[in-house]
């Protein structure tokens, strides 16, 4: 696929010259505050290859809050942690609502539908606290290790504000834990969740950091097992059922690849056995995906034939 970096290149920058305008078609999430006032207009893409090169284009090196993208990285923790246990507390299946929906989890009585959707996440985190004596330090430790970039931090301002405007996470929370799904004190959960969601990383840093899924667990770049060949088709299978919340099957129909998205604007897509994408964009479509970074996703594994279908 990339035999040639200037014209892949080439196809970035041309790529992202026709997104110039469309920034306008989405509203960035302005119910965590923080998050209103970032620029609408930035934009970049990058490709990590599990050869080792990285290409990108526009403001691909500017940190964005990663939001839902860090699920993928809980899931991962989570799924090493407590191996085939976690299937009994939260289920693969594609929700069809809303990412933050309550009236399924109630129905479901207390069981999350999938590990990408807030409640499924909110699952992960208190796995995470529960077998980790300081988990927050554990998940940014590990994302600095995986993007091998000691300067990811933890937003603050972003933490603070979801913190103070959590009352539908801490709703889920509570009404799992009622159904005995949550072992942790609620608020250590909510507290677990809100950093991960704070933490800001580059479109570089993301591409780079996922290249494991890409490769079979293995991370290219150290050689290192982050989790299970087994384990990695796992976690694609479902970014490809519930990556892209209730948008996962227009964008399986229609770009073909495991697929994260985050309320930050952020986008991150799996090109298995090549590498990995990320594209961001802060301005969000009305299921809470990037406007531009569907736009710049769809173009590339157009152009380059990358759906996996
Ligand atoms: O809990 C929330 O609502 C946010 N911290 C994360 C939501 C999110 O990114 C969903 N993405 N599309």
């Amino acid at each position: 696929m990339i035999e040639n970096i200037t014209v892949l290149q080439e196809i970035l920058d041309d790529l992202l010259l026709k997104q110039t305008e469309k920034y306008c078609q989405g509203h960035v999430a302005d119910y965590i505050p923080a998050l209103a006032c970032i620029p609408p207009q930035l934009m970049g893409i990058s490709i990590a290859t599990i050869d080792g090169n990285t290409i990108g284009a526009g403001d691909y090196r500017h940190p964005f809050s990663i939001q839902s993208i860090s699920k993928v990285f809980g899931l991962t923790l989570a799924m090493n942690r407590l191996g085939k246990p976690l299937w009994q507390r939260v289920t693969m299946e594609p929700s069809g609502q809303a990412f933050n929906s309550i009236i399924q989890l109630e129905w479901e009585k207390g069981i999350p539908k999938n590990p990408m959707i807030n409640a499924g996440a909110l699952l992960v985190s208190d796995v995470l606290v529960s077998h980790y004596s300081a988990s927050k330090l554990a998940f940014v430790s590990y994302l600095r290790k995986l993007a091998n970039d000691e300067s990811i931090q933890v937003d603050c301002e972003v933490y603070q504000s979801e913190l103070s405007h959590g009352n539908r996470n801490a709703a889920l929370t509570y009404l799992m834990k009622s159904f005995n799904n949550i072992e942790a004190e609620v608020p250590e959960v909510l507290s677990h969740y809100f950093t991960q969601c704070a933490v800001s990383m580059s479109c570089k840093q993301l591409s780079e950091s996922l290249l494991f899924l890409a490769n079979k667990g293995i991370d290219p770049k150290t050689q290192s097992q982050i989790c299970s060949k087994k384990d990695a088709h796992r976690i694609n299978a479902i970014l490809s059922t519930s990556g892209m919340y209730d948008q996962s099957g227009e964008f399986a129909f229609s770009v073909g690849l495991p697929a994260k998205s985050g309320v930050g604007g952020g986008i991150v897509a799996v090109v298995p056995n090549i590498g990995v994408i990320c594209a961001w964009s802060p301005p969000l479509n009305k299921y809470g995906n990037s406007v531009v970074g569907m736009n710049l996703i769809a173009g590339l594994a157009g152009k380059l034939g990358l759906s996996i279908y």
